[in-house]
This record gives C-alpha cells, structure tokens and sequence, in this order.
C-alpha cells in the first residue's frame, strides 16, 4: 500500500547562501538523536557538510573506455583498496585474491603473522599464479604451467630445468610485491609504492571507528552480484538518499529520508547519517510513535517484537534500540549495553575511496565494495557483506562464504540475507542498469546533482577528477 505523499513544488532560483545552505526544513539528524534516551557518541553528533558548486557533471565517466583506461592507471593502480578480512587468511599459507578491471594480486599470510601482497602473474611467461578470486591455502605458490614455485614470501624457490635458465637470476625474480596495509579487521593493498600510508590514506576514518571495535566483528553474510553498469553508477546509488522516496516508498514510514545528514571529511572518506524510527517529511500523514514502532525498518526482521509498546515519555527508537541491544545481544553473545540508541538502530554509512562503503552500526552493519570487471567500463561487481560482532566468549565464527546471485535473481535468495533489505537491494538493481543506458540516450551529456543530497556524489566525482588529473595518490 502507497503511503499518502505531500505534494511537490518546483524550484525557483536562488541566491548562492542559499544554494549552500539550503535543507530540509523538517527536524535534522542532530535534532532527532538529541532526544534519545540513550545520545550518540561525539564523533555523530558533528557535521562536516559541504557546498562543492551546482555545475553540471558530464556523463562520459560512465563510459568512456578512454576514461576507464586512465582509472585503472590513476586509481586502481594508486589507491588503497580493501581484499579481504583477517579472518579469511587465519594461518600461514593462507591466501586471497583479489581482482579489479584486469589486474590482479593476491595477498598471502606468513609465518610471523604478517600479511605480503603480489602480483598475481608467473615470472615465466606471465599466466596467473591462483585461477579466480577468493581463498586458499598452499605451502608455496606454483604457476600451474610450467611449475616455476615461489616461497610465500615472494623468494624464487624452484625453476624446472634450471639449465635452460642460467640468464635467470633468482634475486631479481621474486613476485613483485604490492604494500599491504591493516585496518579494523580488513587487509588491504595499494598497487603503487608511493604515496600515503594506509592509515593517513583513510584519516579521519580510524578516529571515528575508536568506539566500534570494527576489528572484532565477523562475516556473516556475503553476497556478490554483476551489474550492468559502471562501477561509479553503482557506488553512487548508495550515496544518497534522495531516491528512496520514489525507489523505495515501502522504507517511507520509518526512515528520514529528506532530512540525511551527508558530510565531507576528506578527500577519501564521506558520511551519510539517516535517523532511523522516525517518519519521512514526505509523508503527508505522519505515524504516531507506536505505528512508527511496527514500521521501523532493520536489518534483520526477525529480531522485531510485535508486542513492542512505546510507553510514557518514550519514543519509537528508543523502545527499538532497547529491544535490539537485548535480542542482538543474546543472538550474538555479546553486552551491546556500550551502544547508543543511534547506533543501534541507524542508518550510519562511510564512503572510503574508491569503492568502500562501510557501516559501523549495529542492525545495519554492511560492507560494500564496487569493482570494475575486466576492462569494460559498464560490468561491475558489488559485493554486500555483513558484519556481525564477535561473541564475548568464545571462537569468532568463520567468515560466510560468498554467494553469487545473477543479476535477475533476487537479493532475497541468498543465504543470509533478510528478505526486506533483499527487496530494497533489488530496486536499487533495477535502477542501475536503467541509468546505465539512460547515460547513452543523454540528449545533453551531463547531469544535474541536488547541492546537499547528493554532495558526496560531487565530491567523489571531484576527487576521481583530481586522480585522473595528478595520476598520483593523494593525502
Ligand atoms: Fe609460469 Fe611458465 S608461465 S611457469
């Protein structure tokens, strides 16, 4: 059933202190989450927003092989990007591989617990070292051709028929290694040896994530889907929540969609802070505090209570967020006491560039990553992983093995996955490819952006540029 909407106007023009500061005149995020019973840390209760100018965006960065080529130099070959948990590599031996347009590398776990990073290609005659993507284990790393064999750190160990090779010198035949870096959990690596290391590469991400522990959580869902469409298109579908008004309207009693608050940190990390539990401006007849209760959207509908009462003096979300902390807890074998009303039940969504999108919230606790596949600019792979805090006592479970659903299967059919947040995924999905061929129809070329909702877009769209153009990472 369609919810009653409030009626739409047109724009008029304005002046620019307008176009910078104009919002939506419902109640903000910081004005919701001050009521909760139980506020949000420091770290959400600022905000960093940024005016980057109203121009029109040009659409060839979708795709334009020219534009793609000179990505995978400037960015995939330049910037830190995450491959895969701790956890998935627990022993020495243990290694991932991680693909993104036509490279690949894998990342290999050592003796003394480090972690190196290769190029996945033979020394020989170039072919991949580990055939696919994902996990495994090996004592050395042989190319299945020929044999030649690596220690796994990377040393030459064995050439068959060595005499044919005597032009050959070991020294200057390991892998060649990539920089590995390690944050919260998440290995990643950086292709070029120049440039920031990991943790001022991702500054201020680590600060804000100081409450949250993100290391010592566990995957409990992973789900990876090809789109047709460019990796951009795909990241910034969940950028913004602009669209969730016509895209998603079953979400509208429950999710303040109009009123996100988007931030700008850094060049590479952006925030997008939703209120969760509270009504949609665009509703016309807003929910009371106990409808709102049997509406609110979390990410796993099976922890809902519909005996759940707000009672005197209490809101939706804090009735909510109580009732999680003590159902996720003992779910999860873990004291979610620590955590605010916000942090358990809103939407709170980092963008790490380039195509990490993280989430530290307890009920809505996903991982994003978008990757251009092979070398067309209009094939990507997203990826949604959940993760789970690890029990108190105890082993962490193993991480979930990915599931690969085709693009006209549902979210909903894999593993995990709760069949709400598999609907929303889905018309997300329907959107992109849409997009993806309105790029080529485009009478004009370019795009038109909204000056707050979707300010991470032009920010991101900015920093890309500022790779393109520097060919060089930034701090
Ligand atoms: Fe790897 Fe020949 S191509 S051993």
């Amino acid at each position: 059933m369609r919810v009653a909407i409030r009626d739409h106007g047109l724009p008029t023009r304005a002046d620019a202190q307008h176009l910078a500061t104009a919002r939506c005149p419902a109640p903000s995020v910081q004005q919701i989450v001050a009521a909760d019973a139980v506020p949000p840390p420091p770290v959400l209760a600022m905000e960093q927003p940024a005016y980057l100018g109203s121009d029109p965006v040009d659409l060839a960065r979708y795709h334009d092989p020219a534009v793609f080529a000179v990505e995978v130099e400037a960015i995939w070959k330049r910037c830190w990007q995450w491959v895969c948990r701790e956890d998935h590599i627990p022993e020495p031996g243990d290694y991932y591989t991680y693909e993104v347009a036509h490279l690949s590398y894998l990342v290999v776990r050592q003796e003394d617990g480090s972690v190196k990073g290769f190029v996945n290609s033979c020394r020989h005659r170039a072919t991949k070292l580990k055939a696919g993507e994902g996990l495994g284990s090996a004592a050395e790393i042989r190319c299945p051709y020929h044999g030649w064999s690596w220690s796994n750190d990377g040393a030459l160990r064995q050439v068959p028929c060595a005499w044919d090779f005597g032009h050959v010198d070991p020294a200057a035949h390991a892998l060649p290694e990539v920089r590995v870096g390690r944050w919260g959990g998440f290995i990643f690596i950086n292709p070029s040896p120049d440039g920031p290391d990991l943790l001022d590469y991702l500054a201020p991400l680590p600060d804000h994530f100081a409450g949250w522990d993100i290391a010592n959580r566990f995957v409990e869902v992973h789900v990876a889907k090809e789109l047709a469409c460019n990796w951009k298109t795909a990241l910034e579908a969940f950028l913004e929540s602009y669209h969730v008004l016509e895209t998603h309207p079953q979400i509208l009693t429950g999710v303040g969609d109009a009123n996100v608050q988007y931030d700008c940190h850094s060049d590479h990390i952006t925030r997008f802070y939703a209120a969760n539990g509270t009504n949609s401006p665009h509703l016309a007849q807003p929910l009371g505090e106990q409808e709102l209760l049997g509406q609110v959207l979390i990410g796993d509908s099976s922890l809902h209570d519909p005996a759940m009462q707000v009672g005197a003096g209490e809101t939706a979300r804090t009735v909510m967020a109580r009732l999680l902390r003590h159902a996720m807890g003992e779910k999860y074998r873990t004291d979610l006491s620590r955590f605010s009303d916000s942090e358990m039940i809103d939407t709170i969504e980092y963008h790490v560039f380039p195509n990490m999108v993280l989430f530290p919230g307890l009920s809505l606790p996903m991982v994003y990553r978008f990757r251009p596949i092979s070398s067309d600019p209009e094939r990507t792979l997203f990826e949604i992983l959940f993760l789970r805090p690890n029990p108190d006592d105890g082993a962490a479970p193993e991480p979930a093995e990915p599931t690969r659903v085709s693009e006209a299967e549902s979210y909903a059919s894999a593993p995990g996955m709760d069949p709400g947040m598999g609907a929303v995924y889905d018309q997300d999905t329907a959107n992109l490819r849409a997009q993806q061929q309105g790029f080529h129809a485009s009478a004009t070329g370019v795009q038109v952006l909204g000056n707050y909702q979707e300010s991470r877009i032009r920010h991101f769209q900015m920093v890309v540029d500022k790779y393109l153009a520097a060919g060089e990472p930034r701090a």
